[in-house]
């Protein structure tokens, strides 16, 4: 990308004062700005010229996480939208300076996405007709957000790359990468692209496969190996939670009546609790906000590995991963940041893949919140 430096800064400029436009507009919006053509027809052969879904070991530096990524490729979007990692990154970074708390909610975007049906940007689709059998409806959208940012990269795409159509999952796993990123300047890991958008988005199949703050060990990690995704994954998606909040209604049992005996959870350190207990006092309120990472929730960082050997894991959910051994031993390797923080890499790239759709699977959405069939 060196050789792109000059029109590349140009670009920046350009999408810093359109992403400031845009956000101006975004109340206005409606299914007719996707819709200003130049981008509209059948890419199936574009990107259809074979080797992709090779090794791609050698191309990044995350180390130790060569071979398949489930059809995914680094340079995807190469001649079709060069200026594509400097957009999405320049409109998160923009976003994430004014809100600090996006880094969370596209993190949990992405991951939300991958564990149901695969990457494919079900989670973004709205409902249709008031009905209420999306995955959206099935969680809990206080700690999700970001989906206007989406929006907003989708259209910014669509005016400076006019004629590519980039998917949906793709940015979705790039803005994660990129407000996660923010901290640190520089992005984190190589997020492999080439996910097309599927059509199908199921509240009950959310429910089934989204792991519970009330998990323990054995559901976590079954949950985890559907998708090929180990206890090495599960512990270092699990830092996650480093910059996670949750709402007291999902830490009150832990608390007050863990046994049905009006007794607080053993396994919660005693002072720990008790400062839960003062964020969190009866009768419970939704719509107070718990840290999962206590006072470090702004923060990427290894607090959360740390807290956890202290048994200061907020939900049942974290503590449960130091009642396996090898789990248990991670949590204590990852409270060494360098260390987490490849861990990390690693398992976002492999969670980035789950169940993708390439080739002429699925589609390309037109407008991120709609299948394009409803999109009339
Ligand atoms: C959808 O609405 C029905 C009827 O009100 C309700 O029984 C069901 O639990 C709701 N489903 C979700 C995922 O919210
Ligand atoms: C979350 O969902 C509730 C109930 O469906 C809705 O009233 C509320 O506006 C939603 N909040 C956000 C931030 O979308
Ligand atoms: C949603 O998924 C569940 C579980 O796989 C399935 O039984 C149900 O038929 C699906 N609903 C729709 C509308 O496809
Ligand atoms: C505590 O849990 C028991 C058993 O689940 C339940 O019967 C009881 O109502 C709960 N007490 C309170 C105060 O919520
Ligand atoms: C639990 O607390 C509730 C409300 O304070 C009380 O009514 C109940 O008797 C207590 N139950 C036990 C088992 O101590």
């Amino acid at each position: 990308m060196k050789y792109l430096r000059a029109s590349v800064t140009i670009f920046v400029l350009l999408v810093s004062l359109l992403a400031v436009v845009g956000e101006e507009d975004k109340p206005k919006k409606s299914k007719g700005d996707f819709n200003h053509g130049g981008h509209g027809g059948d890419h199936g052969g574009d990107f259809n010229n074979g080797g992709h879904g090779g090794d791609h070991g050698g191309d990044f530096n995350n180390g130790g996480h060569g071979g398949d990524h489930g059809g995914l490729q680094s340079d995807f979007y190469r001649d079709s939208c060069p200026a594509l990692e400097n957009i999405v990154q320049s409109i998160v970074w923009g976003r994430v300076r004014k809100d600090p708390t996006m880094p969370a909610k596209l993190l949990r975007l992405h991951y939300h996405d991958c564990f149901v049906r695969g990457c494919d940007a079900s989670i973004l689709i709205d409902p249709v007709n008031g009905d209420n059998t999306t995955e959206k409806n099935a969680i809990p959208n206080r700690t999700i957000g970001g989906y206007d940012v989406i929006d907003l990269i989708k259209t910014v795409l669509g005016q400076f790359c006019p004629g590519t159509d980039v998917s949906c999952a793709d940015i979705v796993a790039l803005a994660a990468r990129d407000a996660v990123s923010f901290q640190f300047r520089k992005p984190m890991w190589d997020v492999f692209m080439g996910r097309r958008d599927g059509t199908v988005s199921n509240a009950t199949e959310a429910l089934r496969d989204l792991p519970s703050a009330g998990s323990n060990y054995a559901t976590l990690r079954n949950l985890f190996a559907r998708f090929n995704l180990d206890e090495t994954d599960l512990v270092a998606l699990s830092g996650a939670h480093t910059i996670g909040v949750t709402h007291c209604p999902l830490v009150f049992r832990r608390l007050y009546n863990f046994s049905g005996k009006n007794d607080t959870d053993p396994a919660l350190n005693p002072d720990y609790a008790n400062k839960l207990k003062e964020i969190c006092p009866p009768p419970v309120n939704p719509a107070t906000r718990v840290e999962l990472d206590f006072e470090s929730s702004r923060n990427f960082d290894s607090n959360y590995f740390s807290g956890l050997t202290l048994n200061r894991g907020t939900l049942t959910s974290d503590a449960a991963l130091l009642t396996d051994p090898e789990a248990k031993s991670l949590v204590e390797s990852y409270q060494d940041f360098d260390t987490f923080k490849k861990a990390f890499a690693i398992s976002m790239v492999k969670m980035g893949s789950i169940g993708v759709l390439t080739g002429n699977q699925g589609e390309i959405r037109k407008n991120c919140r709609v299948i394009n069939q409803n999109n009339v």
